[in-house]
């Protein structure tokens, strides 16, 4: 074993004096998998998602997972060109938004998915160069209200993720606490820490109400009418990449080391996830659309978001014992990108427990695939050669023992 590990030392520092190749996917692929994207993106969700994806690929230095707060007002110029996806999203959604309108888009069922929305509309209200436009702020500010005033709550304090009744999903972690994170870091002070305090308490509420604490995995919709106690791959990559989001939100803020043991419950919370996940990895690679159910089937998207977010945390923790798993999955993902920049084989992000039809394609599932390259491109830049040596001596070691 020994003596494999320094064979394998030995050949890859030899291939790693090589010139570097593009990491991940080649630069076409994932232009069609944008372009795909920004044409069926339609729901709140996923123009939220999307917004997100779009700023880790192409303005990482704006992304929470490398900005300090706040980030530069006057953008340079090769960021701003940039930036023109992201920003186009939220003109947009604000845009359309009608005066009245206490959320970000209208008439939309949940409470969550419209705040996803919101990163992006902070984002362009602090870099817009129309210094009088004050829409962005104040569409930001309403939409932040409604979460933590008007919105229904679960007993314990869980704001619902739906306006209707009170009922929690996994996804919303995805969509709400990023959003209130970060207009707390952005705006700093006592009240800037207090909504980065309520970030992670809504996390930890959620969590308290959808943990199954047994399988280590979340379940994805609990409350109300119509609940799901399964333990949706997406869902519980909704919360695992959505904790991430807050978790880097609050480490890069000012009020980062008033917040050490947050910090600490949501990497442990992250890694509960990515360790009950990954030990029903499929042998190609992927997961099964509910992670523990060997009888459903399948799910690429799910599979993409879970890589990226091991990625993440990867990073955060020079932890490479999740790596192999994501590595193994983003060649399946790799190999389920069809010339056309599509990703094939995922659930019905709807129906939550049916696949796709041929020829039916998921919006979120072509975020998540933008979302796995940047974490992917950033893991392996920033953790570099010692990282790809590490863990191939670690899939080396996995390999011989298997
Ligand atoms: C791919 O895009 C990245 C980022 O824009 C760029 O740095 C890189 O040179 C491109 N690679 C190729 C092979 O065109
Ligand atoms: C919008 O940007 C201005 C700075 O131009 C800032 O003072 C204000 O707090 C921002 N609004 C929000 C909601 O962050």
């Amino acid at each position: 074993m020994f003596s494999l590990g320094l064979a394998f030392l030995a050949s890859l520092s030899y291939a790693a004096a090589a010139p570097t190749t593009q990491l991940g996917f080649s630069n076409t692929t994932i232009a069609d998998v944008k372009a795909n994207l920004l044409q069926i993106a339609t729901h709140s969700w996923e123009l939220g998602t999307a917004a997100e994806a779009l700023t880790e690929l192409e303005t990482p230095t704006l992304s929470v997972f490398s900005s300090k707060f706040p980030p530069p007002s006057n953008l340079a110029a090769s960021v701003v060109s940039s930036a023109v996806d992201v920003l186009s999203i939220a003109s947009t959604v604000v845009k359309e938004k009608p005066a009245n309108s206490q959320t970000l888009i209208a008439g939309d069922g949940a409470v969550g998915d419209p705040a996803s929305v919101g990163v992006s509309v902070l984002l362009a209200n602090w870099t817009r160069t129309q210094l009088s436009d004050t829409s962005f702020s104040s569409a930001a500010t309403t939409q932040l209200n409604y979460l933590l005033n008007i919105a229904p709550r679960s007993d314990d304090g869980a704001i619902s993720h739906r306006s209707d009744q009170v009922q929690l999903w996994a996804d919303f972690i995805y969509m709400a606490p990023p959003f209130i994170a970060y207009y707390g870091a952005l705006i700093g002070g006592n009240d800037g820490e207090t909504l980065l305090q309520t970030a992670y308490d809504q996390i930890r509420l959620y969590r308290q109400n959808l943990l199954d604490e047994d399988a280590g995995l979340w379940r994805h919709i609990a409350l109300g009418q119509g609940t799901d106690p399964t333990h949706w791959a997406t869902g519980n990559a909704w919360a695992a990449a959505g904790m991430l989001r807050v978790l880097e939100t609050i480490k890069h803020s000012s009020a980062s080391k008033k917040f050490i043991s947050q910090q600490k419950d949501l990497l442990s919370w992250v890694d509960d996830i990515l360790t009950s996940t990954w030990q029903h990895q499929r042998s190609d690679g992927g997961l099964y659309n509910v992670i523990d159910d060997s009888s459903t089937f399948l799910d690429t998207a799910s599979t993409a978001l879970m890589a990226a977010a091991t990625f993440r945390w990867s990073i955060l923790t020079n932890d490479l014992s999740h790596v192999s798993a994501a590595n193994n999955a983003m060649s399946l993902i790799q190999s389920k990108v069809n010339s056309d920049g599509w990703l094939l084989d995922t659930v019905d992000p709807e129906t939550f427990h049916a696949p796709l039809a041929d020829g039916e394609h998921s919006p979120e599932g072509q975020a998540f695939v933008l979302l796995l390259q940047s974490a992917y491109r950033d893991y392996n830049s920033i953790l570099g050669e010692f990282a790809s040596v590490k863990s191939s001596v670690a899939d080396a070691i996995t390999n011989a023992a298997t």
